[in-house]
């Protein structure tokens, strides 16, 4: 065979290899066999030197040939490689639209966001509305206006959080009570007649216990009119009662003070854990506390803009977190913030 054959040869052969050739790896093995240093034609191409004078440019003229032709073979072997590559790495990869989806954990409400809601669609029946007022509050607000002026002994029923505020006349706390909110409505709606519940976090400076914390939530309600009387608290609070705890459920209310409501009382029902036959969550009495209320004390309307001898009204409040203590046994109010998983995921 002649050095020429051999070339065609040499030739033809990378040929026919770089058809078989499946993935870039060997892809590149194939260069180096044919066209790198130590390469079959570049091996073929020195050896031009074997040959007489005037058979060297023609040798070496084919040999650039081949090696040209070759290159060119590579590439597009590479790139069509490539393409190859690419698509069986999309395949592998690929997402099956099909397939379920892999389930969330989104948590749950509070339990307290729960008993809120509650209690709003049971006033919604009764055609209150929802006022929000601020937790931050002014003074007067939260007791002047209430008819509790400074020197009021019944300052003590509330152990205030005060705000540091610029202005030394209008001090700023943190509500001790909702009852704040009954002025901002009265104020906002005079005189319009008035039937709305006020939701919010109330905060007292107080040792926190498995009974007490310094912060939890207060349900209000208010309403005024020209015609209230204490039975419309009285069915409405039974009312709520029956609808929250079950229709067999027994009221109690007792005479009671509070400086902006004349007369005031307290509501209880039997107690939700023992049924009235008296347990320690109800201390033995069979009955549990349930609201602070009364009819709104004549200076009260009057700060509100209504005048006391055309306007009464009737206003309540009571503990969010109270119920389902009672409700579902807890027996520590601190597991309400204390943000314990174990606890949050039973209700
Ligand atoms: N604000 C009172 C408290 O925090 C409850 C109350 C509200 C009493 C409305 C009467 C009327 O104890």
């Amino acid at each position: 065979m002649t050095l020429f054959d051999e070339l065609e040869h040499i030739y033809q052969d990378a040929l026919t290899r770089l058809a078989a050739v499946a993935d870039s790896s060997a892809l590149e093995a194939w260069y180096a066999d044919a066209l790198g240093r130590k390469g079959a034609v570049t091996l073929q191409t020195r050896a031009v030197g074997q040959l007489p004078k005037e058979e060297r440019p023609a040798f070496g003229q084919r040999a650039n040939e081949v090696k040209q032709a070759l290159e060119t073979a590579y590439a597009a072997r590479a790139e069509a490689i490539k393409q190859e590559e690419l698509l069986r790495d999309l395949e592998a990869g690929a997402v099956d639209v099909t397939l379920p989806g892999r389930p969330l954990a989104p948590g749950h409400l509070h339990l307290t966001t729960q008993s809120l809601r509650q209690l709003y669609s049971i006033f919604a029946l009764m055609g209150f509305e929802v006022y929000e007022a601020p937790d931050v509050e002014l003074e007067a607000y939260n007791f002047d206006l209430l008819n509790i002026p400074e020197y009021h002994p019944a300052r003590d029923m509330w152990d205030t959080f005060w705000v540091k505020g610029l202005d030394a006349e209008a001090r700023l706390l943190l509500r001790t009570h909702t009852s704040p909110g009954q002025m901002r409505v009265m104020r906002e709606r005079c005189p319009e007649p008035i039937r709305v519940i006020l939701p919010g976090k109330c905060y007292r400076y107080e040792q926190i216990t498995a009974r007490a914390e310094h912060q939890f939530y207060q349900l209000e309600g208010l309403a005024v009119g020209h015609t209230i009387t204490l039975t419309d608290l009285i069915g409405t609070a039974t009312q709520f009662a029956r609808l929250f705890y079950g229709p067999d459920r027994q009221m109690r209310v007792r005479s009671s003070y509070f400086p902006f409501t004349e007369p005031s009382i307290e509501i209880d029902t039997t107690c939700t854990l023992c049924g009235g036959k008296g347990c320690r969550i109800c201390k033995y009495t069979g009955w549990i506390e349930i609201a602070g209320a009364g009819m709104v004390h004549p200076v009260v309307l009057q700060n509100g803009g209504y005048d006391p001898a055309e306007w009464s009204g009737f206003a309540f409040g009571f503990g969010v977190e109270r119920p389902s203590l009672t409700k579902y046994g807890v027996n520590d109010i601190r597991m309400f913030y204390g943000n314990d998983l174990r606890f949050l995921r039973q209700f």
